[in-house]
């Protein structure tokens, strides 16, 4: 039996995964004893960081020669999308006439989107969503393990407040943290009205778990597609509304502006026809996630098909501050075997159960729930400074998170009804997670920073309002599990009250042009910035993305 189950994995993999069966129910013992691996020292955390996470090292980076963040180091693949010029399809345009118009624009139709488009419809405006795919398509519907919300007789947002300053090494903007934690529980409390089916005990009660940094369980799940859920409810009650129009396929590619220098809407390219869409807008407000597909230094991602950072393109390009950008999340166990599934995420919800991370001996080597950068730093110097990686056959390297501890642990059925995703779509490969363990590494999942915005989503630029991954200061240089679900909805629905109020109050707009583009074209052309650079990108350019390992 055993030697059946390990034989579905490839030579390289096999003994390793041997050593890792042989140790459980040692390591079982020792967890009902409540023993488990020490927590790392502040000062360790802080040199394993240094020495070993991408976001602390030159690596990879260049300085920014032009734009609001000049001299400042970021990845290579994010400088030359910041430093790039429009899109041929808008300077091919010759009049800012308006095709459509609007009270609000919203650009993203994920979580954020959504949640600005209902509270501005709430508000009273007239609302167009322009989205880049689907309406829905995004990064909130991979999101698998969760959303914090302190709820609990033992808990209080001040807590959830501390924790996300600590988790974000205290970089975070108070007061959009406290706006996050403050909101938790009304938004809690509006997604179970709007039919959202959260992880509950028989009696009701919400079941609640520890993510990695938290102290306490605030963790609320659905399954293991706890983002799908929420959009599904989210999506359902927006289609529901009359003044909100979705218009897909539609992504943004130049923000529009008036000799006042406020947003007056912005110009589409419908997909996949190329033409423009000029939208006239009282207001508008970024949604447009984050930026995995652009694979920072080569590392897969567990992003949806349109994470190209457009929103960012957009915002620096308008002269926004944007803040963090050298902070990127890279989740420490992506799949990393099989090799078609590579990056795709296992939810950090695994380790909250119990599932440990080994080396390829089979030996922990991290308290698996420190908060993410340094369960990634961690996973980083094992496999390069003590090579104690397994390796794949397209080269690979990974270590092993436990799966079939859970059922150990928690009694058996737990893992196929708490992931009933992720335990499926394995199954349809005919490997059982109860089983056997899988092979995990580090993905590229989330942008920590982003553009400067105001506890109600404002920006600097008077009528833009941003909401969700496309903006910085929540969650400061490191986010800790849970907290962007909640952000894209406390955020969003702030955004779209905040934008709805700004369009009916606000004198009306002056003509819509491109007076916010002028200075920074002149600075491309000082720079010398290749002509060809080319952004937003839209979608992803494949064919030149390293292993990332
Ligand atoms: O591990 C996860 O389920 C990811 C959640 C998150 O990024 O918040």
């Amino acid at each position: 039996m055993i030697r059946s189950k390990l034989s579905l994995l490839p030579d390289g993999l096999r003994e390793s995964a041997r050593l890792v069966e042989r140790g459980r129910s040692d390591r079982f013992t020792s967890s009902r004893r409540g023993e488990r691996f020490p927590s790392l020292s502040l000062s360790v955390r802080r040199a394993w960081l240094e020495e070993y996470h991408p976001d602390h090292h030159a690596d990879g980076k260049r300085l920014l020669q032009v734009g609001s963040a000049k001299g400042q180091l970021v990845a290579t693949e994010l400088a030359d999308c910041l430093e790039s010029w429009p899109r041929p399809t808008l300077l091919q345009r010759r009049s800012w006439q308006p095709d459509l118009t609007t009270d609000v624009l919203i650009i993203g139709g994920g979580g954020a989107g959504t949640a600005a488009a209902i509270a501005a419809a709430q508000a009273g405006a007239r609302v167009l969503m322009a989205t880049k795919l689907r309406h829905g398509d995004s990064n909130t519907i991979m999101a698998e393990g969760g959303m914090q919300v302190a709820d609990q007789e033992c808990d209080s947002p001040l807590l959830h407040y501390l924790d996300v300053l600590g988790g974000g090494h205290f970089s975070n903007d108070p007061a959009l943290v406290e706006a996050l934690v403050s909101d938790g529980p009304m938004v809690l409390r509006w997604l179970e009205q709007l039919g959202m089916s959260f992880d509950k005990f028989p009696t009701g009660r919400m079941q609640v778990r520890h993510g990695g940094g938290t102290s306490r369980k605030r963790l609320h799940s659905a399954g293991d597609v706890t983002g799908l859920e929420l959009m599904r409810v989210i999506q359902h009650h927006a289609n529901q509304m009359p003044a909100i129009t979705v218009l897909p396929f539609a992504p943004a590619i130049e923000l529009l502006t008036d000799e006042q220098g406020r947003a007056v809407g912005a110009v589409l390219e419908r997909l996949p026809q190329q033409q423009t869409v000029v939208v006239a807008a009282g207001a508008v407000i970024l949604a447009t996630g984050g930026l995995g597909r652009l694979h920072l230094g080569g590392f897969v991602t567990s992003n949806h098909y349109g994470a190209t950072a457009d929103g960012l393109v957009m915002a620096y390009r308008a002269g926004l501050p944007l803040r963090d950008l050298p902070f990127n999340q890279y989740h420490p166990t992506g799949i990393a075997w099989p090799e078609e599934k590579a990056g795709l995420l296992l939810t950090e919800k695994f380790r909250s159960l119990g599932a440990p991370l080994l080396n390829r001996h089979g030996d922990p080597f991290v308290y698996a729930l420190e908060p993410r950068d340094i369960t990634t730093a961690a996973i980083l110097r094992e496999c390069r400074d003590y090579d104690n990686g397994v390796t794949t056959p397209s080269g690979r390297v990974g270590v092993w998170l436990d799966t079939p501890m859970i059922d150990m642990l928690h009694g058996q059925g737990t893992l196929e009804r708490e992931f009933p995703g992720r335990f499926q779509e394995f199954m349809h490969k005919g490997i059982d997670l109860r089983e056997l363990p899988v092979l995990i590494y580090p993905t590229l999942h989330y942008q920590n920073g982003g553009v400067v915005i105001q506890p109600d989503g404002g920006t600097d630029m008077p009528g833009l309002f941003a909401a969700g991954e496309v903006t910085g200061g929540v969650h400061g240089q490191n986010r800790l599990m849970g907290n962007a679900l909640l952000e894209i909805l406390v955020f969003g629905l702030r955004a779209g009250a905040s934008a709805a109020r700004f369009a009916s109050t606000t004198r009306p707009a002056g003509q819509p042009g491109l007076f916010h583009l002028e200075p920074f074209l002149e600075e491309l052309k000082q720079a010398q910035i290749d002509p060809q650079r080319v952004a937003p990108l839209l979608l992803p350019v494949y064919g030149a993305v390293r292993s990332g390992n």
